[in-house]
């Protein structure tokens, strides 16, 4: 259990038992019962669902049991992936992060997080929440939320007379929008006036400025900017999908419950997040992540502050325990990841996380040494077989090489062809042991493992060889909603074992 802080990884092919080995300390994190247990998977494997349920269920704590889903938002919580953040531009940060960084797309993906981060920034002094569904709003047009600033920021910071002098400069602007409508530069008359206006004023309000820069493109050269933003954006919003991921605080109706980490955190909630990775993978990926990175803000604020800050009677610097298990890991990581596992230990946070082979890990960093990074941040690693001999050698590469004992038996008989001699023959008979030094394991032994089985190196450096237990499965006490979540879940769940059926 101490050396759970310092993160484990476990390395496994596909259909070798990661995912039960997963329920296997998922459970035992249930039962211990010290602190949240985070499981995200975004493969929806219905046995670890039912697993948790049912662990939870048997401490009595189907109440702090919470399903966020993708794939059934019908009967998933809520969650807002980019409503809670420790720093404001963590929210441009969590969008345009899904936005490709290669090549051209870079500067695309840089003026896109500028855009996204003026929004925000309006929205919060505003004392708007942000969200998906408001942020696609004002990135495709900009020019309601100028006004709405203005109309809040003018009367606390213009001189007086400026409601007049805005009116005056209004009128003017409809006669000349009147004249000559090729000449409108916005929708509305009253929005050149208060551009104008604030433009006299030489403003150094650092919204006020953004917002004017924003106004200032023009539509065709933006449109281009924005290109990727727009249907990223335009996925996550549509359909229930969109309710579920920018939940709509004041609808009564809607009893699904809304959660944030840091109330989970706080209560020690269980939490499943399945990611429908199948069936979408942008939307998965672009949710997991910034679930992810909302994760990873709010350890942050844990480890500065301790979890119980600002609650009555809490604790300074009380440090959660917090278990996060990320199967298909490698589904979930960002660049934002990195900085999670190597700090994360210190507020508290436990990551066990499980992925195919190492190739996962750089295909998904795009690059070779950020995925040695991570590697380097797990100190716990548990490998079941693996396919390839790059992944094996991450394990054996960390093994000594040991002396062994080598035996060899020479033997051997030679004729005498002498007549005149009583001895036929010879023999002779030697054992001859050499020390000689070999590597503890080699590659083909991990490329062999049995399912179930798997080698771990724990406890700084420390060679286990292990079976694990295959757990049987039960779901009776299963409530209906869940059940027909579960057989949905076992239907769309593919793999490449017994394909032919
Ligand atoms: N400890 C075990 N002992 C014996 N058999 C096992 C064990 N663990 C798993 N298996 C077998 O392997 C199968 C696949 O296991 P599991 O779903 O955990 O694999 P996985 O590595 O998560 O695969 P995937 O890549 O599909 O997620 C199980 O259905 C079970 O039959
Ligand atoms: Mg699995």
């Amino acid at each position: 259990m101490s050396e759970r802080v310092g993160h484990t990884l476990v390395l496994g092919t596909t259909r070798v038992g990661k995912t039960r080995l997963a329920e296997i300390l998922i459970e035992q994190d249930i039962r211990r019962g010290d602190g949240p247990v985070i499981v995200f998977d975004p493969k929806s494997d219905a046995g670890l669902l039912t697993r948790m349920y049912m662990a939870a269920k048997r401490m009595g704590r189907e109440d702090d049991f919470y399903v966020f889903h993708l794939g059934f938002p019908d009967i998933s919580a809520r969650y807002n992936a980019v409503g809670n953040f420790a720093r404001i531009t963590e929210v441009a940060s969590r969008i345009s992060g899904q936005l490709s960084s290669e090549g051209n797309s870079a500067a695309f993906k840089e003026f896109a997080w500028r855009f996204i981060n003026i929004v925000a920034r309006a929205l919060v002094s505003l004392g708007q929440r942000p969200d998906y569904n408001n942020i696609l709003r004002y990135v495709t047009d900009i020019e309601p939320l100028f006004c709405e600033y203005l109309e809040w920021w003018l009367p606390r910071n213009a001189e007086q007379g400026w409601v007049e002098d805005i009116n005056d400069m209004t009128h003017d602007a409809e006669k000349q929008y009147k004249s000559n409508p090729r000449l409108a530069k916005h929708a509305n008359a009253r929005t050149e006036a208060l551009r104008k206006y604030v433009e006299q004023m030489g403003v150094s309000d650092p919204i006020v400025l953004g917002l004017l820069s924003a106004l200032r493109y023009d539509r065709t050269y933006f449109d281009k900017l924005v290109a990727s933003l727009l249907p990223l954006l335009e996925k996550l919003t549509t359909g229930k999908i969109g309710k579920l991921i920018a939940p709509d605080y004041f609808d009564v109706n809607d009893d699904r419950p809304i959660f944030d980490w840091t109330q989970i955190i706080r209560k020690r909630g269980i939490v499943y997040v399945g990611l429908d990775a199948m069936t979408d993978t942008e939307v998965a990926s672009a949710v997991g992540n910034s679930m992810f990175s909302d994760l990873v803000s709010t350890s942050g604020m844990i480890y500065k502050h301790g979890f119980q800050h600002g609650m009555l009677d809490g604790k300074a610097n009380a440090m959660p325990k917090i278990c996060l298990h990320a199967d298909e890991f490698n589904e979930l990581m960002g660049d934002e990841f990195l900085p999670m596992v190597n700090k994360s230990g210190g507020s508290g946070m436990q990551i066990t996380a499980y992925t195919q082979s190492r190739g996962d890990i750089e295909a998904r960093l795009g690059n070779a040494a950020k995925a040695r990074q991570v590697e380097g941040n797990f100190n716990n690693l548990i490998m079941l077989r693996v396919k390839e001999k790059d992944t094996a050698e991450l394990l054996t590469n960390q093994l000594p090489e040991v002396e062994i004992s080598q035996k060899m038996t020479v033997s051997g008989a030679s004729d005498s062809s002498d007549t005149e001699n009583n001895i036929d023959f010879t023999s002779s008979t030697q054992d001859r042991i050499s020390m000689l030094r070999v590597p503890m394991l080699e590659p083909s032994h991990v490329t062999a493992l049995p399912k179930g089985q798997a080698f771990c190196l724990l406890d700084g450096g420390h060679l286990w060889k292990v079976r694990f237990p295959l757990p049987v499965e039960d779901d009776e006490e299963m409530p209906e909603n869940l059940q027909a979540l579960t057989k949905e879940m076992e239907k769309n769940y593919h793999t490449a074992e017994a394909w032919w059926v």
